[in-house]
């Protein structure tokens, strides 16, 4: 008998189905990178050919209420998250602390990285032209395996569609490829600590 221990689990749902809205939203971030100079300098260095406001505007949640409203709707998908992961805290007890967005335009992508400090994060997905890049994760024993012969399944590829939130653990290391269509793909991305 072979038992399956202590599992990672990531969360996906859909949480925005008018295209009407998500296409309200990915306007607002457009106009967002338009104005948001610091924003673009800093993307050239650190997010080349796409633009993030990860250096420049991470807290949008209080920017406008197309944001704040993201974090509302986020709450009960949180709390099933939450309990599905044991954690013994309840979802009040979470504090968006950072909201930014990401427009990655054909060759940008996002390597591996962690997300310190956080206990959730995750991303909402604004538009996701057909062909874009996935979210890919690692098994979180990567780097604990010693000696270990090649396997399958030591990365997951996640191809969210527009609409869509995808949570994980902030210590879960993931990365972007390079998005390789023409088109934009656009996301909100957000951490959210234990207060
Ligand atoms: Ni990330």
């Amino acid at each position: 008998m072979v038992k399956n221990l202590f599992a990672s689990q990531i969360y996906q749902a859909k949480i925005m189905k008018s295209k009407t809205d998500l296409l309200e939203l990915s306007r607002e971030i457009y106009k967002i990178r338009d104005i948001d100079l610091v924003g673009q300098k800093w993307s050239k260095k650190n997010y080349v050919t796409g633009y993030t406001s990860y250096g420049s505007m991470d807290q949008l949640q209080q920017f406008s209420s197309s944001f704040s409203d993201l974090n509302q709707m986020l709450k009960p998908h949180l709390k099933t998250f939450l309990k599905s992961l044991g954690f013994k805290i309840s979802v009040n007890q979470l504090q968006l602390n950072s909201m930014w967005t990401n427009i990655m335009s054909q060759g940008s992508h996002h390597s591996f990285h962690i997300h310190p400090l956080s206990v959730i994060s995750g991303t909402f997905y604004v538009q996701v032209p057909k062909g874009s890049a996935a979210i890919q994760f690692e098994d979180p024993r990567h780097g604990l395996m010693m000696a270990s012969p090649p396997r399958d399944g030591v990365f997951h590829s996640l191809v969210p569609t527009a609409g869509d939130v995808v949570l994980f653990e902030s210590w879960m290391r993931h990365q972007v490829p390079a998005q390789t269509v023409k088109q934009d793909r656009i996301s909100v991305s957000f951490n959210y600590d234990w207060r």
